[in-house]
């Protein structure tokens, strides 16, 4: 007797735990259901900018990183306000894929700034010769999905800023070569051909340099499409957004960017632009720093939900994907403070019967590798062309020539 009343009391434990949230399904269960979900299929992160720390604390010194370690317990990084990610909390946290961000900044424009970028590139393929066991360097969608069959981390390149080609499709071509399949047109910076978010915040959208982009911009656009390399216009001007949306022949990402129905700063995607995604076939990535998702400090894993289900309104569950921009943001969301958190993100959303898993998939990377694949399918289509190849027009780069030799 006694037996069987503790087996009935164990039943109604285990009950009361599955039953513990009004939805049905506790946050442990939940939990679970979103890990098997993410061994399935790859989660792809578009936006970690881990090279800009091992540049700031080693000098690119990649052997002497620690990347195996659990870095909260290892200085500097245990100090670093932009350090979230390290390998065991990469794999805690199931990422299948990252697009390993190529950034330097603005101040290197018309100066070192494709030098820098290589320097970056050069770091990160260390890195992944380095810890080859857990990441695999890709550059195709499918190659993504054979590293997560293997149980590896599809590591991907893209450039943050086209100051990083220094207005040379030459060289735009060679970080494609390099294996870069992403670059966002602008960072926090005008280049001599496309306007930067940062310029529509400062001036009337009329006032723009370039409306946009100018007409050697648009052969950008082109040659990247051509490249089969992604167009990504997080941290453009509206208006350039626009304008690439109306020639690019393959879909465009926001690498890390939110919405502006939500938080109301140029940073981020406004409706008229998410409304196009479906016609481009794009996808928006939302980024996790608070400040862009809630416009406050204090932002939590639901601010996250309020973004992509804002996507998922507006644009439709195929345009909708998490780039966390790790590494890049020096606040973090309740919830969500590292890549080993991820999981928790897909355990909220299943709290909304909305959210199947067919949808939560996409959400976790079918979405950004459709679209990758569809820039693949682009670049096949355009075989037969032949590369962009004028120069940029001096008049469009005057005063700016002071740092290069004037090599016809
Ligand atoms: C990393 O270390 C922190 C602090 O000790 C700990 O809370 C966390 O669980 C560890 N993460 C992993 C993935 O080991
Ligand atoms: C995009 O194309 C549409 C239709 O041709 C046009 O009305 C609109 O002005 C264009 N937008 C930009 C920013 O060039
Ligand atoms: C955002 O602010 C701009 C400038 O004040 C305004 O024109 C626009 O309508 C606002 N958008 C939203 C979604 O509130």
């Amino acid at each position: 007797m006694q037996l069987l009343k503790i087996l009935h009391l164990l039943l109604v434990m285990r009950w009361a735990a599955s039953h513990a949230s009004p939805e049905g399904k506790s946050q442990e269960e939940r939990l679970s259901h979103a890990r098997a979900l993410l061994a399935e299929v790859p989660l792809v992160d578009g936006h970690n900018d881990l090279a800009s720390n091992i540049r700031e604390a080693l000098e690119n010194r990649v052997e002497d990183f620690p990347f195996e370690k659990n870095l909260t317990e290892i200085e500097p990084w245990a100090s670093m306000e932009y350090s979230q990610t390290d390998l065991p909390r990469l794999r805690a946290g199931q990422v299948g894929g990252q697009f390993w961000s190529v950034w330097v900044p603005c101040s290197s424009q018309y100066k070192n700034a494709a030098t820098q970028t290589l320097e970056q590139i050069d770091a990160l393929k260390r890195l992944f010769d380095k810890y080859q066991e857990d990441l695999l360097f890709v550059t195709t969608a499918k190659g993504v999905e054979e590293a997560h069959a293997l149980g590896k981390i599809g590591s991907l390149l893209g450039v943050e800023g086209g100051h990083s080609m220094d207005s040379s499709l030459a060289v735009l071509r060679a970080f494609y070569r390099e294996g870069v399949r992403y670059m966002t047109l602008t960072h926090s910076c005008n280049n001599p051909w496309a306007d930067s978010s940062v310029v529509e915040e400062q001036t009337d959208s009329k006032e723009l340099e370039f409306d946009g982009l100018t007409a050697w911009g648009e052969l950008v656009v082109k040659e990247m499409n051509r490249l089969g390399m992604l167009v990504d216009i997080s941290h453009s001007a509206s208006r350039t957004m626009h304008r690439v949306l109306n020639i690019t022949r393959a879909p465009v990402i926001f690498s890390h960017s939110d919405v502006r129905a939500l938080c109301n700063i140029t940073r981020n995607v406004p409706d008229d632009v998410l409304a196009r995604m479906p016609e481009n076939g794009g996808v928006v990535l939302v980024n996790f720093f608070p400040y862009f998702l809630s416009c406050s400090s204090d932002a939590t894993v639901r601010d996250i939900v309020d973004n992509i289900n804002h996507i998922r309104d507006v644009a439709g569950v195929d345009h909708v994907g998490i780039w966390s921009d790790f590494d890049g943001i020096n606040s973090v969301p309740q919830g969500l403070e590292d890549v080993s958190k991820y999981p928790n993100l897909f355990a909220e959303l299943l709290l909304d019967p909305r959210w199947s898993d067919e949808d939560l998939k996409k959400l976790a990377g079918l979405n950004v590798l459709r679209a990758l694949r569809e820039a693949e399918r682009v670049r096949d289509e355009l075989a037969g062309e032949v590369p962009w190849d004028q120069f940029i027009p001096a008049e469009d780069v005057a005063g700016h020539l002071t740092c290069s030799n004037p090599w016809p």
